[in-house]
């Protein structure tokens, strides 16, 4: 009985070990640049769908573009999935991502599409979304505030100190920002814009989103950010008013793409195919992700901002989504504008 005892833990922790050899195989690490509760939903979604384990790191999506290429030469990172899709076409432009086709790409949007053919499939869209700004309707009553309407109004110096935007270093939404006003505006009124906001800014995030959760907590006024997430703080149930600036505005198509040499490439192709599928899609709705889902058959909220009804610029991807551009952007942005006092 006692040998028959030891011999079944022996085999049982033969079988273990194998059962666990295989199991460390099945792993994806997955770098994501959406807001953190919708990174957690698809982290554990993909496990509970495939058992694969997955390792996740939620950053912003410059700071993500800037460890892709910290790790170029010895890569960790597997599968890159949201964030704005600037970034995500410079990487591909920089050969930081595979080329992948998809076979979901004949139920998705043609404006996911085409960021898959501008980058020759080394990146494809996820969401779309309009940028805009909201603010604490609370704060801005009890600081005397008229309700701005327009991107000007925000250059008015009775918001010194109440809007908040991030730093376009950093983060995709700050950059499609700054990309944003030099189109509506053009590039010298577009920076002269940007200097008179400097000095109504009270502070840059790390984050995009950051801005506007500030204001939910009545610790900022006015947040520079993607209308849907202006939405979200509301939908939770914060004095939150989303406002679609009256000059129209830009967007964004948030990007997923195959880190470049990735060490588990068959589960980044796992993964990048179960995203884009309409049900996974959907669940965008749970933590009240208001994008517009690049699937045809996701399901979207009667809360999300109604793109078609909104002025919208015709963003040019392929232009500030590439690496010169993108860098002479920034940079002229941190020689003339950062550096001004406030
Ligand atoms: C939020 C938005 C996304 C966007 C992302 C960019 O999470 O909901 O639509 O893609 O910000 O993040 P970042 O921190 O790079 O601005």
């Amino acid at each position: 009985m006692k040998i028959k005892t030891t011999l079944g833990v022996a085999m049982l922790s033969i079988l273990g070990a194998v059962n666990g050899n295989a199991m460390a195989a099945e792993k994806l690490t997955y770098y994501c640049s959406a807001q953190e509760d919708w990174c957690q939903l698809m982290a554990t979604g993909f496990e509970e769908a495939t058992g694969i384990k997955v390792n996740m790191t939620r950053k912003s999506s410059g700071e993500t573009l800037a460890q892709l290429k910290a790790e170029a030469s010895n890569p960790k990172g597997d599968i890159w999935w949201g964030g704005t899709g600037d970034p995500h076409l410079q990487a591909a432009e920089e050969g930081l991502t595979e080329v992948y086709e998809s076979p979901m790409q004949g139920e998705l949007h043609p404006w996911a599409i085409a960021q898959a053919e501008s980058a020759n499939n080394g990146t494809i869209g996820i969401y779309s979304g309009a940028l805009g700004y909201g603010y604490n309707e609370e704060v801005l009553k009890a600081n005397n505030l008229p309700e701005p309407a327009c991107w000007k109004d925000l250059l008015k110096p009775e918001y010194k100190g109440h809007v908040q935007m991030a730093n376009p270093n950093s983060s995709g939404t700050a950059y499609t920002t700054l990309a944003t006003i030099v189109q509506l505006f053009g590039e010298d009124e577009g920076f002269e814009f940007m200097k008179g906001l400097h000095k109504n800014i009270n502070q840059y995030t790390k984050s995009g989103s950051a801005p506007i959760k500030a204001a939910a907590r009545g610790e900022n006024t006015i947040g520079i950010v993607f209308m849907h997430d202006a939405v979200k703080q509301a939908a939770t149930g914060f004095p939150i008013k989303v406002v679609a600036p009256c000059e129209g505005t830009g967007y964004e198509i948030g990007g997923m793409s195959i880190v470049k040499g990735a060490r588990n490439v068959e589960n980044a192709k796992k993964f990048y195919d179960w995203a884009l599928a309409a049900d996974v899609q959907s669940r965008s709705l749970e933590v009240k992700s208001f994008q517009v889902m690049s699937n045809k058959a996701a399901k979207s909220s009667p809360m999300a901002p109604d793109l078609s009804k909104l002025t919208l610029i015709d963003y040019d991807f392929k232009k500030y989504g590439s690496k010169a551009e993108r860098t002479r952007l920034l940079k002229k942005w941190d020689d003339e504008v950062s550096v001004l006092s406030q």
